[in-house]
């Protein structure tokens, strides 16, 4: 008989129990949305205080019963706490570090981010992930017979979400990047934010670095509806084609999206647009740890989760590690690069001619 070591039978343990996390995984993130569309954090943030299950389910116009199996799981899970009740009274619920992430006025909200990537558009490739590795085809194609972009040019619900979504994105990362390392916009007069969206990355660079005018390019139907900002033009293009010049060229969340021969082009065109000799180019970007073992980074996970979300919604793109990043930027031309941790999944990747 085959007698299992006691680290067997641990891992045996562990096993039995962490497969319910793959059998049911998307329930938390469906439970999540759930709380979002309700408004369950936007209705404790205006009460000003904690809130019980009937001033909770009159507020939201539902069903007191159902919101109670949904605040117990949400308990359960530290999105909101029940606090003991107030001379006798009924139990109320409060916020915690996660459902303040939930409320959709917050700086450090990831509402936005939450309800584009659990968007039936989005949701939809995942069932389609084989595709890639059998036969190298795109999920998001093999879903709705067109890649994203192309999606979102006709679909002006579709690329708002995408919009929403990544400026929500830019409000958790811009601050990282300005406490993490400002120094990489010293001497910058002007930035090129390469693929910005709508904008808000470069609006939230100029209102704290106040002497850096920004010129935000991404494609026409995304520029077409940002917001004037003071010190921000918009201007609508394809980076393939040009970059408008500037001092420095910005690319966040804009390589993963593309193959390395892709990224090539892409960072060519970004060389062409800075002075030569004192121009940069600062990517904003995922460094995947290559080495073997426990990672460092306890974001370590976010990244390998968004390679898979690479593979699901691009028909190319992909995270890449130092030595991945390293090909691509000696292939663009750039002489030297250095590379900045920084509080968020992405790091500073600041290269040079
Ligand atoms: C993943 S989003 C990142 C947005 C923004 N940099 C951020 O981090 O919030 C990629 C952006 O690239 C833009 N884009 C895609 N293809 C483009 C092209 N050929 N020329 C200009 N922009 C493009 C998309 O419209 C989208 O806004």
């Amino acid at each position: 008989m085959n007698v299992k070591t006691r680290e067997e039978e641990e891992e045996e343990g562990k096993a039995e129990v962490e497969i319910w996390e793959y059998t049911f995984g998307f329930v938390k993130q469906a439970v999540v949305k759930c709380a979002i569309e309700l408004g369950i954090a936007d209705a404790i943030e205006n009460h000003g205080g904690p809130m019980t299950l009937s001033e909770l389910s009159s507020t939201l116009s539902c069903s007191s019963s159902s919101l109670s199996r949904i605040m117990r799981f949400l308990v359960h899970h530290r999105v909101f706490r029940e606090v003991p009740a107030n001379h006798g009274g009924p139990t109320a619920f409060e916020h915690t570090p996660i459902s303040r992430r939930l409320i959709s006025h917050e700086p450090t909200s990831m509402a936005a981010l939450i309800l584009l990537e659990s968007s039936p558009v989005m949701l939809a490739p995942w069932h389609s992930l084989s595709v890639r590795a059998l036969i190298n085809g795109a999920p998001f194609m093999a879903a709705h017979g067109k890649d994203v972009r192309d999606y979102a040019a006709v679909d002006e619900a579709h690329s708002k979400l995408i919009n929403d979504a990544m400026a929500c994105g830019a409000r958790a990362t811009v601050p990282a990047i300005i406490e993490g390392c400002p120094e990489v916009f010293d001497g910058v007069g002007s930035v090129v934010d390469v693929g910005g969206g709508n904008g808000t990355t470069l609006r939230l660079l100029v209102q704290a670095l106040r002497s850096i005018r920004g010129i935000n390019l991404d494609l026409p139907h995304v520029v077409s509806v940002a917001e004037d900002c003071d010190g921000v033009e918009h201007v609508g293009g394809d980076f393939f084609e040009s970059v408008p010049k500037a001092d420095a060229a910005f690319l966040m969340w804009v390589l993963h999206d593309w193959s390395d021969e892709e990224c090539i082009q892409i960072l060519k065109k970004c060389r062409e647009a800075v002075p030569k000799d004192i121009g940069k180019v600062i990517i904003v970007e995922a460094v995947v740890e290559d080495k073997e073992g426990a990672p460092h980074d306890k974001l370590e996970f976010v990244k390998l989760m968004l390679d898979m979300v690479m593979m699901a919604h691009t028909t190319k793109g992909k995270e890449r590690t130092l030595k991945e990043w390293d090909y691509v930027l000696k292939q663009a031309g750039f002489s030297r690069y250095n590379i900045k941790p920084i509080k968020a999944v992405q790091s500073v990747i600041e290269a040079f001619s």
